[in-house]
C-alpha cells in the first residue's frame, strides 16, 4: 500500500485509477489515531467503489487555541496496518505545509451551520473542517466520501458544503460503532483514566434513554431534555456541554421530535470532550 505525500500524488493517483477501466474513487478522511469507527468506514468504501485512499491529517485549523492539536495521538504504523488490512489502496499523510501553503489565506465557512452544536462550543471548528474537506474533496477528485455519523454536525456542515459548492463527490454517512457497553469509539477516549471510563458511559446512557422515550410515543422536546438532564446529573463528575434536538438539515432546535431529527449530547469528562448522539426513528 503506497503512501502518498502530496496532493499532486494523489490527484495523480486518483486519475490513473479511473481512466483504468472507468472505475469510482473512494475517500475517507481521517485525523489518524485509527480504530474500528475509521474502519467501519474504509470497509463500506471497499465495499463499494474500486479505489479506496485514506486520508491521515491532523488539522490544526479545526483545533482552538487551548485545545489538543499539539497532543492528539499520532499512531501512524498502526493506522497504515490497519487501513490496509481494511481494503485502504493507499494513504495519504501530507504534511501541514503541502495542505496549508506559505500565505495560505482561503477558507470555506458554511454560514449559520457553522456556529451551531460543536460550532457554539468551539468557535472556527467547522471553518476549519469544512476548509480541509474541500482541499481533500478538490486533491482526490473522490466520486464518494465517507464519514460517521458520530460527527452529526459534521455531516451537517459537509452536506451544506457540497451542494453549495456543487463538488460531485458523494457524501455517504457510516452508523456508529460502539464499545459493547455503549460508548461510543472516539480517538479521544485515549486520553480517559479508568474512572473516567466508566463516567463517560452516561453519554450513552443518555441517548438509549432518548432512543426509548421516543419509541415509547413520548415527542415533547422539555420532556426528553429534563431526563436527559436528570441522568447527567447523576453523574456529578461530567460536565454537560450541549444536550440539542435539532433537525440534521439545518441543525435548528425542532419543536417536537419527528422520526430523523437529531438528538445530540457533548460532555466534559475530566479534561476530555465527547460527544454521541442518534437520529430519532
Ligand atoms: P476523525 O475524528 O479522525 O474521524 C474520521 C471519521 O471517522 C469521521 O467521519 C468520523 O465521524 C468517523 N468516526 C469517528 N468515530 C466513529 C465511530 N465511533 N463510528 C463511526 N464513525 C466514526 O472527523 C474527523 O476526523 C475530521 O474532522 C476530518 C473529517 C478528518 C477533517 O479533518
Amino acid at each position: 500500500m503506497e503512501i502518498l505525500r502530496t496532493v499532486a500524488e494523489l490527484r495523480q493517483w486518483s486519475r490513473e485509477e479511473r481512466n483504468d477501466g472507468g472505475n469510482t474513487i473512494g475517500l475517507v478522511p481521517t485525523m489518524g489515531a485509527l480504530h474500528a469507527g475509521h474502519a467501519s468506514l474504509i470497509r463500506a468504501a471497499h465495499a463499494s467503489v474500486g479505489f479506496v485512499a485514506v486520508s491521515i491529517f491532523v488539522n490544526p485549523t479545526q483545533f482552538g487555541p487551548n485545545e489538543d492539536y499539539a497532543v492528539y495521538p499520532r499512531t501512524f504504523e498502526a493506522d497504515c496496518a490497519l487501513a490496509k488490512a481494511e481494503g485502504a489502496n493507499v494513504i495519504f499523510a501530507p504534511t501541514v505545509e503541502e495542505l496549508y501553503p506559505a500565505g495560505a489565506a482561503t477558507f470555506i465557512e458554511v454560514e449559520g451551520l457553522s456556529n451551531r452544536l460543536d460550532g457554539a462550543s468551539r468557535p472556527g471548528h467547522f471553518r476549519g473542517v469544512s476548509t480541509v474537506v474541500a482541499k481533500l474533496l478538490i486533491a482526490s477528485e473522490a466520486d464518494r466520501a465517507f464519514f460517521g455519523q458520530k460527527d452529526a454536525a459534521q455531516v451537517a456542515v459537509l452536506r451544506r458544503m457540497v451542494a453549495d459548492l456543487r463538488v460531485a463527490t458523494k457524501i455517504v454517512v457510516c452508523p456508529i460503532v460502539r464499545e459493547p457497553d455503549g460508548l461510543a469509539l472516539s480517538s479521544r477516549n485515549l486520553y480517559l483514566s479508568p474512572a473516567e471510563r466508566t463516567q463517560a458511559l452516561t453519554l450513552s446512557r443518555v441517548i438509549r434513554q432518548a432512543e426509548a422515550t421516543v419509541a415509547a410515543g413520548e415527542r415533547r422536546v422539555h420532556v426528553l431534555m429534563e431526563a436527559a438532564r436528570k441522568t447527567f446529573a447523576a453523574e456529578p463528575a461530567i460536565r454537560v456541554d450541549y444536550i440539542e434536538l435539532v433537525n440534521w438539515a439545518t441543525l435548528e432546535p425542532v419543536e417536537t421530535a419527528a422520526p430523523g431529527s437529531l438528538f445530540a449530547v457533548a460532555a466534559w469528562v475530566g479534561a476530555t470532550r465527547l460527544i454521541d448522539n442518534t437520529i430519532l426513528g
